[in-house]
Formats: C-alpha cells, sequence, structure tokens
C-alpha cells in the first residue's frame, strides 16, 4: 500500500512514519511536508534512509506541487499537516486558515480526482470547544470551537464531511485530546515545562491552572491512526482519548516531582484569552470497533518522555532558534504586553 503523509515532520507526524515504518511492512510513506518552524527532519533520523520512506517538501495549500506528488499514485492518505498551536493562532491566525483549511481544500479535491481509497483526516478534541464538569462529548455532540485554531479545524473537518457526502471521498476523521512524547516542539505545556524544569526556569502556567486536559502517549495516538487507516470505516468520525482528564497544575506537579524539582518553579501568567475550560472526550464507539485501548500509563510515559528530553538535548537546542526566543519573548516575558496588544488591535 503506497500512502502519501502530511506533515510528517512534525511531532506526531515523525512519530506516526516510525511506527508505521516498524509495524506495517507492506507500506511505502511518502512525507509531504513544508517544513515550517515546526517541522524537523532531524526528528526522523533513523528511519529516512528506508528504502519504503521518501520525504517531498511541499505546501499542503500549493494546489499544483500537491497534484505533482499525488500524479505518482497513492492508495490512501493520512493528513496530519497543520498549524497546530493555538497561542500562536492568537497572534496572527492567517496561516491557521490557509493550512489547516485551503490545504484540506487542495488535499480533498486532489484525493476525489485521483480516486483515493482512504482518507484520513487529523482533526482535534477542540472542535467541540470546553466540556462541562462530569461531560464526556460523544461523536454526535456539537462543534464549538473556540479559538481560530480550533475553528480552522472545524472548518476542515466539515469540508471533509461534506466530499464525503458529496463525493464520496472515502474519509475518516478521528477527533484526539493533548497528545505528549519524544519529538514535540517546545511551545506546547509539556515539552516546555519538561524543558524548563530540567533548567530550573519557571513552569508558566495560564490563568489559575485548573484547565483541564486528558494527556495521551503519542505512541498509543499513532497505533490508533495506523488501525484507522486499515479498519475505520469511510464516512465515520471517531474520536481518541486515554480518557482521564487532569487539571494543568497537577500534571505540572507530577512532573516536578518526577525530576526533583520544587514546585516554587510554578509560575501563574495571565490566562490564554478565550481559553478552554475543558476537554474531555468519549471514545467508546473508537475502542470498541476498532478493538484499541491505550497501553501507556500516564506516569509512566511522563517518566520516558523526560528521559528522552534529558538523552536529546542537543534535538531541543536546535529548535529554540532566534525564532523561537522572540516567540518565548512575546508569549512569555513580555505576555502581559503582548495580550494588551491582541485584545486591542
Ligand atoms: P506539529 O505542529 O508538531 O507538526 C505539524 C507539521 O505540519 C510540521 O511538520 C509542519 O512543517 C507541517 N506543516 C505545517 N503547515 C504545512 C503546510 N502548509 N504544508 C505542509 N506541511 C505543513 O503538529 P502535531 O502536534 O504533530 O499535530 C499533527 C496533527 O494532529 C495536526 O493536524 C493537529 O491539529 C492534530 N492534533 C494534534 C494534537 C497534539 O496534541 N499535538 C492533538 C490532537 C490533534
Ligand atoms: O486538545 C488537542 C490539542 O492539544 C491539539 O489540537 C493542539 O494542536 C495542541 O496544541 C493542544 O492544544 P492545547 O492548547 O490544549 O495545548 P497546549 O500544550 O498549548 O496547552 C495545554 C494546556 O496548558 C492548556 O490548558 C493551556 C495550558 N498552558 C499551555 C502553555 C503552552 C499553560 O498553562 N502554560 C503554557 O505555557
Amino acid at each position: 500500500m503506497k500512502v502519501l503523509l502530511t506533515g510528517g515532520a512534525g511531532f506526531i507526524g515523525s512519530n506516526l512514519v516510525r511506527l508505521l515504518l516498524h509495524d506495517a511492512p507492506d507500506l511505502e510513506i511518502t512525507n509531504l511536508d513544508k517544513l515550517t518552524y515546526a517541522g524537523n527532519l532531524e526528528s526522523l533520523a533513523g528511519v529516512a534512509n528506508s528504502p519504503r520512506y521518501r520525504f517531498v517538501r511541499a505546501d499542503v495549500a500549493d494546489a499544483r506541487a500537491v497534484e505533482r506528488v499525488f500524479a505518482k499514485g497513492f492508495d490512501a492518505v493520512l493528513h496530519l499537516a497543520a498549524e497546530t498551536h493555538v497561542d500562536r493562532s492568537l497572534e496572527d491566525a492567517a496561516p491557521f486558515l490557509r493550512t489547516n483549511v485551503l490545504g484540506t481544500h487542495v488535499l480533498l479535491e486532489a484525493a476525489r480526482r485521483h480516486g483515493i481509497g482512504r482518507f484520513v483526516h487529523i482533526s482535534t478534541d477542540e472542535v467541540y470547544g470546553s466540556a462541562p464538569a462530569g461531560a464526556f462529548f460523544d461523536e454526535s455532540a456539537p462543534l464549538h470551537p473556540s479559538s481560530p485554531y480550533a475553528a480552522s479545524k472545524a472548518a476542515a473537518d466539515l469540508l471533509v464531511s461534506s466530499y464525503v457526502h458529496t463525493f464520496h471521498v472515502p474519509a475518516v476523521i478521528l477527533r484526539c485530546t493533548n497528545n505528549f512524547g519524544p519529538y514535540q516542539f517546545p511551545e506546547k505545556l509539556l515539552p516546555l515545562a519538561i524543558a524548563n524544569a530540567l533548567e530550573d526556569r519557571p513552569l508558566p502556567v495560564y490563568g489559575d491552572g485548573m484547565q483541564e486536559r486528558d494527556w495521551i502517549y503519542v505512541e498509543d495516538y499513532c497505533r490508533a491512526i495506523h488501525l484507522a487507516l486499515e479498519r475505520g470505516r469511510p464516512g465515520e468520525i471517531y474520536n481518541v482519548s486515554a480518557g482521564r482528564p487532569r487539571a494543568n497544575l497537577d500534571v505540572l506537579r507530577a512532573l516536578l516531582a518526577l525530576v526533583g524539582k520544587p514546585e516554587s518553579l510554578i509560575r501563574f501568567v495571565e490566562d490564554r484569552p478565550g481559553h478552554d475550560r475543558r476537554y474531555a472526550l468519549d471514545s467508546g464507539k473508537f475502542r470498541s470497533e476498532l478493538a484499541w485501548a491505550p497501553q501507556n500509563d500516564f506516569e509512566r510515559a511522563l517518566a520516558a518522555t523526560v528521559e528522552w528530553n534529558r538523552a536529546n538535548a542537543e534535538w531541543l537546542e536546535r529548535c529554540r532558534s532566534g525564532a523561537y526566543r522572540n516567540y518565548y519573548r512575546r508569549h512569555y516575558t513580555e505576555r502581559k504586553k503582548t495580550l494588551e496588544r491582541w485584545q486591542s488591535s
């Protein structure tokens, strides 16, 4: 089976390439990635020389470039490429609309024209918005995206569903909760907090830190994507989650205990505008239909992720380019000023 995988130089994408090359000897993978700030070919070191893997640098929103790639002939598409960080979407939503909405449309059009046999669209739990305390949204919950990022992903989901309905593109949509693990760019909560904790620097907590996220180890999610590629039913939407939402503050306290650092490193900072309070999904449909369950317990996976960060300090250092340092200054060192600018402009 020939698979076109978009966003394979990113966090989940690079873990997925590695898992598929190992677990699916019949797959040939072409990784189409634009290599934005979040894309890093170093994350694929060790697998890039596989005869079943090739890389194409291209933009999913560039219809001509995508057409040239599709001309090689594929059986399936795994669509992960996206702008993914909520805070960046508050600063500038334009790249989110271009990549997440227009890019998805370009891929759907190509998939339709080329009669692609399977299209797995990687969406997010954020499309449902905040879940009330105690509630776990299933796939029938209405879409209530809060951030420009979430809105762009919800728009992409609706486009995918329209191509299923109208053109019979055999697409499956996966909506997953927060992933963590190796090769995650240090802008997301856990890799940023791990890096700071190991360097005795403050861990920034937005607002009161009681927002809940349901963390899933990236390897478990990659197994879920592999199952969806093999056996997901076309036209279906599936939630994927670990099933145990945790307050951000509890997650950071667990991390500090694990690395033997004091809780005084926790620093409360101005909240993220429009911050969703709680994400919680019912993933019963995916678990029962595809016989999937997460295999990694949170505490052990967190310890493995910390170990990975310790052993890969050079990878992390290379992520922290000048552009990253500017990002960090705007979002953290000068947070108050930056938020005032967002609210007033
Ligand atoms: P990431 O930010 O680490 O990587 C995104 C990748 O997409 C990068 O390699 C980047 O270069 C590439 N990319 C961006 N714009 C592109 C474009 N126009 N054309 C081609 N490539 C482009 O993202 P991630 O965290 O690995 O997320 C992957 C997917 O999973 C996304 O669709 C995201 O919405 C979804 N998701 C992520 C999480 C999470 O916790 N990380 C949870 C649920 C869903
Ligand atoms: O829920 C799935 C989503 O998870 C994905 O669709 C997104 O691509 C991914 O970025 C992630 O979004 P979140 O906004 O939930 O992740 P983030 O790591 O940015 O934040 C997790 C929580 O931690 C959230 O409540 C905000 C908070 N936070 C985050 C950062 C970066 C902090 O308190 N401090 C921080 O410095």
